[in-house]
């Protein structure tokens, strides 16, 4: 998914190598997100703020050659105040290509540039608007390029407008999700971020003690712009004006006057930025670019609009106040992460250090939540709502992928211990179907990244119906987080790689707390509670034990890498498991891999079976264990030589796949710790977390930035 990074730096001399090198370090913290190409844009000198752009096709490496060799580049020049913008993009409109990526600029000077992550869904209004007005010069067949445009034309119209006027005029102009920020040689040494949809964050880094931790916002009034330009001029097919903006025009009203510092009217002191104060500002799609620079950030909410003037002034304003209880500040977060946890450490690639960190992420989930003794289950951002959780008609369980599976993994024990209806939806197709939600519901946002766009759509309609919103994410800040209503934080620590592992487990742990807590009172419940809790406790030794088996499934890797498909089968708790390994296969190794319910191998799949399918089956002693039995019996007679995963100790389950004459029918046994049922998935899943890690390193693939895939999937 597209990444965006911004440098400014105030009343701070560097060099411009400096400000590049950082520019592109910002983008390369932010390659796990996903792209296909990369650009930036930086003053062509201290004396000529015009813009040079440079983008490139393919990695942040191939951008950054091609700016080492740029001629129009001074490297040695220091700049005192500068601004530079650069992205990473992943294409939605038009193919990869230099052309296509960003900076977008509005004409052949680069009056205004922008770099944006989202989608301008009425970009052909838009164009076909500013093509009647003149503005022909389209170089890209991208969305974001009419924004540009669109900027120079608000500009055309009134020269004296603000750069906060027209960036505002203009996001009331534009229905679809985005982050943008705007350059412009009109407004040196400034730049202007926004959004609606896609994060963006805002942080500092400045020499002053901030007395505060609140950022007030400004609010601009109702009446006419001065940029002189109207909404209503822009067709809107889909009948959504943008934004919280009137149809109509606005201005702003009530700004700080450029070298005024800020005086915070929400928090308490002051907060003075820029003027004489020497200050840094990164702005930044996450968090991971700019921790190696400071730690304090402010997320930006829908609709804010944050402008860094020529005094190295910050504000950040809204159009107007949607209703009375709506914060009118933002706060200064102190960020807790390291730049180490976010580093490779001395793992080849992310994946496979995140795999291996799971029996230490999976007690972080844990920790200061679960008492091994007295079997107290904490969970803060739950206790003020675990009454209305407990009294609800239903528990709706909505995500995508991994996280989607997360859900499937724990329903079973959530139903036995709440005993109350469990739904797992695809938050794409519970939207599709415009499912039914009531105000005594209680839906559940699972969501590592906390940005998915479809569960934020699916968060936004439940919501507006009534129901309490519960996320479960794994970052801190994040749109699901603060837009849901309570929440438990998975603390699995940040996970790079595309392919979600660690998040994984620790989504299945944190919804089994909470079954664990929502079940604390019920006696008939006691036991099972208990057996629960203790192997929770063992659960980290456990996954060591089966990340021991790393060297066998090199070699099993070695052995299958060449094969074009795997089955995966399994049932009860292991089926979640089964589709989590199928999908890891296909989006790290590009193997067509299909997990199976062996309850369903009859109705279908047990026609794929034959002597040279790779088939993997999982069977543990659990309820289902018989019927796992049965299901290994019929692939073995179909001529089937499964690898087989199951628990240290079982030989019952090798005798059966054992012929008379002594010959056993399996390619492989993979054995596991033995666990308790709802947990058996963690220790079954990480085989095939080793295995799709293994096939794809063999066969030359990218395992952290699988093609055509985005760690974080915040467009529909
Ligand atoms: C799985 O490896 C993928 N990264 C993907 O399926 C992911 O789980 C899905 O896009 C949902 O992302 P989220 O957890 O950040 O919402």
């Amino acid at each position: 998914m597209c990444g965006i990074f911004c440098y400014l730096n105030y009343l701070t001399p560097q060099t411009k190598k400096y400000i590049l090198d950082t520019l592109l370090q910002g983008l390369k913290r932010m390659e796990y997100r996903g792209y296909d190409s990369a650009g930036l844009a930086v003053d062509r000198c201290c004396g000529d703020k015009s813009t040079v752009i440079v983008r490139e096709r393919g990695k942040v490496a191939s951008l950054e050659k091609l700016v080492n060799v740029s001629q129009e580049l001074n490297m040695d020049e220091v700049c005192n105040i500068h601004c530079g913008i650069a992205h990473t993009r992943w294409a939605t409109h038009g193919e990869p290509a230099p052309r296509n990526s960003h900076p977008h600029r509005s004409d052949a000077n680069n009056t205004f540039v922008v770099i944006h992550n989202g989608i301008v869904t009425n970009y052909m209004a838009i164009k076909n608007f500013l093509v009647e007005k003149g503005y022909t010069d389209f170089e890209s067949e991208t969305d974001t390029e009419v924004v540009a445009k669109l900027a120079l034309y608000i500009y055309n119209e009134n020269p004296s407008t603000t750069f906060q006027e027209l960036v505002e005029t203009l996001i009331g102009m534009i229905d679809g999700a985005f982050a943008f920020l705007f350059k412009s040689n009109k407004f040196p040494d400034q730049v202007i971020a926004t959004r609606r949809g896609s994060p963006l964050i805002v942080a500092i880094k400045a020499d002053v003690e901030m007395l505060t931790e609140y950022f007030p916002i400004l609010y601009s009034s109702d009446r006419t712009s001065s940029s002189g330009v109207n909404r209503n001029e822009i067709p809107s097919p889909s009948g959504h004006s943008g934004g919280d903006l009137p149809n109509g025009t606005t201005n702003i009203n009530g700004r700080i006057s450029p070298g005024t510092a800020m005086t915070a009217s929400a928090g308490s002191g002051e907060f003075k930025l820029g003027g004489k104060t020497p200050v840094e500002y990164f702005f930044a799609s996450d968090a991971s670019a700019v921790i190696e620079h400071t730690n304090k950030v402010i997320y930006l909410e829908d609709n804010d609009i944050a402008h860094v003037d020529n005094a190295g002034g910050l504000h950040i304003m809204r159009t107007k106040k949607k209703h009375a209880n709506e914060k009118d500040f933002r706060s200064v977060n102190t960020l807790q992460l390291k730049l180490e946890e976010i580093m490779k450490g001395s793992y080849n690639y992310f994946m496979e250090k995140e795999i291996f960190e799971q029996p230490e992420s999976v007690v972080n989930t844990m920790r200061g939540r679960l008492n091994f003794e007295t079997g107290q289950v904490v969970l803060g951002g739950l206790v003020e709502h675990l009454d209305d959780i407990k009294r609800s008609r239903r528990l709706i369980m909505i995500a995508c992928g991994t996280s989607f599976h997360s859900a499937l993994a724990t329903r079973q024990i959530l139903e036995e211990l709440s005993q109350l209806p469990v739904m797992v939806e695809l938050a794409s197709d519970f939207m599709d179907r415009h499912t039914p939600i009531f105000r005594d519901d209680v839906c559940f946002f699972i969501s590592q990244s906390g940005e998915t766009a479809d569960s934020l759509l699916a968060l936004r309609y439940c919501k507006k119906r009534g129901a309490l919103c519960v996320g479960v994410t794994n970052t801190v800040g994040s749109s699901i987080s603060r837009e849901t209503s309570c929440g438990v934080h998975i603390n699995a620590g940040p996970e790079i790689g595309v392919a979600s592992t660690k998040a994984y487990t620790s989504q299945i742990i944190s919804l089994l707390m909470f079954a664990l807590l929502i079940s604390a009172d019920r006696i008939s419940m006691m036991e099972r509670r208990k057996a629960i809790i203790s192997e929770l406790e063992k659960l980290p030794k456990k996954i060591e034990k089966v990340l021991e088996l790393a060297e066998d499934l090199k070699k099993l890797a070695e052995q299958y890498q060449k094969e074009n498909s795997f089955l995966i089968m399994g049932r009860g708790y292991n089926y979640a498991t089964c589709l989590e390994g199928a999908l890891k296969i296909k989006e790290i190794t590009y193997m067509h891999s299909e997990g199976i319910m062996t309850g369903e191998l009859k109705h279908g799949p047990l026609a794929l079976v034959e002597a040279t399918m790779p088939i993997i089956m999982i069977a543990v002693r659990d309820s289902v264990y018989v019927n796992c039995q049965n299901a290994l019996q019929q692939v073995i007679s179909r001529g089937g030589k499964p690898i087989l995963i199951c628990e240290e100790g079982d030989e019952e389950i090798v005798r059966l796949a054992t012929d008379k004459d002594g010959n056993c029918k399996l390619a492989q046994v993979i054995r596991v710790p033995k666990t308790v049922d709802c947990l058996a998935g963690v220790l079954t899943v990480i085989p095939l977390q080793l295995i799709s890690l293994y096939v794809a390193v063999r066969n030359g693939l990218n395992v952290d930035c699988p093609r055509n895939l985005a760690k974080s999937v915040t467009v529909e």
